[in-house]
């Protein structure tokens, strides 16, 4: 473990770096259960998984070296757990402010927490959570940004990078410093209850919003219009004039 010039007051100041984990939200998953308490905003950076993991059970694809794998361990026990959504706009907002500095305005936050640069997925995000009663004690947040990879499996889907879109590569340090600044100012945000800014961020920010687009649901296709995401976090999708609740497993957008 290391400490930091990070100008942030704990995310990032302790970081373990590894060249090498299975994944990283397990590697901190590991360290929360051993008897020594960690630092809140501990961070685990990792060269390399070899078994990144993405949300619905899918394989998170990362080549070594060349992207950002990271975990944040956040203690947000002042969200009961009807707001634990909060904790995703917290960080794909964070996200997102951070790749707006250095992309531009193009970035969207595409529910639930993907990171869109225009119609391309540039990162993800796996918030494993570890509840004490009506609240959170422990959150693991798991966050992949794609860097300095140029090519990518059809297993990425439509995956782009920053190197894809700026023509030159990013400093890996550099973009963990500005995202741990930006993580930090959102979560800050939440804690003193700035809960109306962070919602009507996420939705401006909110791929699709407004707009029609095909949607699977079921095995049906049919066209839809996000109108806003649920108190709790469901996506509020209008069809014909009725608006309807999805969860994650219900329903998937469908890009050309
Ligand atoms: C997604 O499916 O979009 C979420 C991807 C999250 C990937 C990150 S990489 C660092 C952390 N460790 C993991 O195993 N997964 C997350």
């Amino acid at each position: 473990m290391q400490n930091n010039t990070f100008l942030t007051l704990f995310v990032g100041q302790s970081l373990v770096k590894l060249s090498e984990t299975n994944s990283t939200n397990d590697y901190l998953k590991k360290l929360l259960s051993n008897f020594k308490p960690l630092t809140e905003g501990t961070v685990i950076m990792a060269d390399h998984q070899s078994a990144g993991r993405g949300q619905q059970n899918n394989v998170w694809e990362a080549e070594k070296g060349k992207n950002l794998t990271i975990s944040i361990l956040l203690n947000p026990t002042f969200l009961s757990l009807n707001q634990q959504f909060y904790l995703n706009k917290v960080v794909s907002l964070g996200i997102n402010d951070c790749l707006r500095t250095i992309v531009c305005d193009d970035c969207k936050i595409k529910w639930p927490n993907d990171i869109y640069h225009k119609n391309q997925k540039i990162g993800g995000v796996l918030i494993e959570n570890i509840v004490a009663g009506n609240y959170i004690k422990n959150s693991i947040i798991g966050i992949g940004i794609n860097v300095n990879q140029q090519n990518f499996s059809h297993l990425a889907g439509n995956a782009t990078s920053l190197v894809k879109i700026l023509r030159k590569d990013y400093e890996l340090n550099d973009l963990l410093r500005q995202l741990c600044k930006s993580i930090e100012s959102r979560y800050l945000q939440a804690k003193a209850k700035h809960f109306e800014r962070l919602d009507s961020d996420y939705l401006g920010r909110l791929f699709g919003l407004n707009e029609v687009h095909n949607y699977l649901i079921g095995d049906e296709i049919v066209q839809g219009k996000v109108v806003g995401v649920s108190a709790i976090g469901l996506l509020l999708l209008q069809i014909n004039d009725e608006v309807k609740e999805f969860d994650l497993k219900q329903v998937k957008l469908m890009l050309d």
